[in-house]
């Protein structure tokens, strides 16, 4: 249905984004996005946590934020407190952490109460889309810094720190995704952490920490994290269930002093981040997170393993990749033939979704063949003829991979 009539065109306010594209149902072969795998969706343990905490609390949800308060459900902030401490080292009570609607909100936020039309961040140059379009949408200068087998180059970061200072710009912070990175899969080592925490104190700039995917480590050890390491404070943390549960019940924290989180707490005016979802995955990951992890990082592992061996067999030497530390994606360099943007709109044509390259980088250009492919969804019958799908059309656009194997594709009919 439409507004009938009445000119709403009219009446919009200046400056909205482009109107969103309506639904249409799911492409059959799906690469993008940050979904999960609905096989470890733990169905039956969540139906038994609802029923629990419900029998249990359910006549809290009479009041705006429970019985909890603003920050959110006060046994799940207690579940991510002990959780962070066990596994990210971090030493933070339940009065630290702000339960967000997703860590976007939590993205929405950070920026919201640090961020100001003209404002300089430092980013990695190959980063999360949802956070480089929310700087661009805001106006933001992102001073992107180019990346290596353990994420952020300190070399290059230093460099830009330096230049920016030579032009009196102090950026309003360093955000990074240190453990598992969004899109190349790296982990950031322990001693690179310690310089990045000199480097941002030397410069007084905060680092924003996003640590979504860092649950998904295929050996589960992972270092501590920059919020655990940092003596001096300045830096924000935020993390998410959505990779290590479900990405629809839409659950995030922040970690951070309260002096940030009041500020914070005065631009979330959602009233409270959803009640139900914040009860039962306090009930849940109390019994039952620390067997649930290890059983779905090992099914990711084996979706990847079928997902490197798929573009080996279909495009031979022509598709080049690290394999990443954990997470749901693989970060793919093709030719400089390739055109990662148009290659995703023919390939979308036959049903295939891939994120082009650009769009998860500062730097166009050199995101110009690159891809990324989330293999955390589709099944392994569907990656298999999904990145078969995507070598033909490849090939006819681009004429890449030309041979596999040292035989002559078979041209498309
Ligand atoms: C690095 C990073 N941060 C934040 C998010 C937002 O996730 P959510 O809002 O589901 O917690 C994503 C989603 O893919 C992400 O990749």
């Amino acid at each position: 249905m439409t507004s009938g009539s009445f000119d709403f065109a009219s009446l919009l306010t200046a400056g909205l984004p482009a109107p969103a594209a309506k639904w249409t149902g799911f492409p059959k072969y799906n690469f993008i996005g940050g979904h999960n795998d609905a096989e470890h969706v733990p169905v039956d343990r969540l139906i038994a946590a609802v029923t629990a905490v419900l029998a249990r609390e359910g006549s809290t949800l009479a009041t705006y934020g429970l019985e909890s308060g603003p920050l959110g459900y006060r046994p799940l902030r207690e579940f991510v407190a002990a959780k962070l401490k066990w596994h990210a080292g971090i030493a933070c009570t339940a009065d630290e952490i702000l339960i967000t609607s997703g860590s976007l909100q939590a993205i929405d936020l950070v920026n919201g109460i640090l961020l100001a039309r003209g404002d300089t961040v430092i980013i990695e140059q190959e980063s999360y889309g949802g956070s480089l379009s929310r700087l661009a949408r805001l106006g933001i200068n992102a001073v992107g810094i180019p990346l290596d087998g353990e994420g952020l180059r300190m070399d290059a970061l230093a460099a830009a720190l330096d230049d920016l200072a030579r032009r009196g710009i102090r950026a309003k912070y360093i955000y990074t995704i240190p453990t598992v990175q969004n899109p190349t899969g790296t982990i950031m080592g322990e001693q690179r952490r310690r310089e990045l925490l000199q480097l941002a104190q030397d410069h007084g700039v905060p680092i924003f920490e996003d640590e979504c995917y860092s649950d998904l480590v295929w050996d589960g050890h992972r270092p501590p994290a920059l919020y655990a390491m940092s003596n001096a404070g300045g830096v924000i943390h935020i993390g998410s269930f959505s990779k290590s549960i479900a990405p629809a019940l839409r659950v995030g924290y922040i970690v951070a002093g309260w002096d940030i989180l009041s500020r914070m707490l005065a631009l979330k005016t959602d009233a409270g981040s959803g009640a139900l979802e914040q009860m039962v995955l306090a009930e849940f990951c109390q019994n039952h997170f620390t067997q649930h992890v290890p059983a779905l990082v090992r099914g990711l592992r084996a979706k990847l393993e079928t997902l490197m061996e798929a573009l080996a067999e279909q495009f031979g030497t022509a598709a080049e990749f690290d394999d990443p530390k954990g997470g749901i994606f693989l970060w793919v360099k093709l030719p400089e033939a390739v055109d990662t943007q148009k290659l995703a709109q023919a390939a979308l044509a036959s049903g295939i979704a891939i994120n082009p390259g650009p769009e998860w980088s500062t730097d166009k250009a050199y995101g110009k063949s690159r891809l990324r492919l989330c293999f955390a969804n589709p099944s392994h019958a569907a990656i298999r003829q999904g990145v078969a799908a995507l070598a033909e059309v490849c090939r006819r656009e681009f004429g890449v991979p030309a041979r596999i194997a040292n035989v002559e594709r078979r041209a498309v009919s």
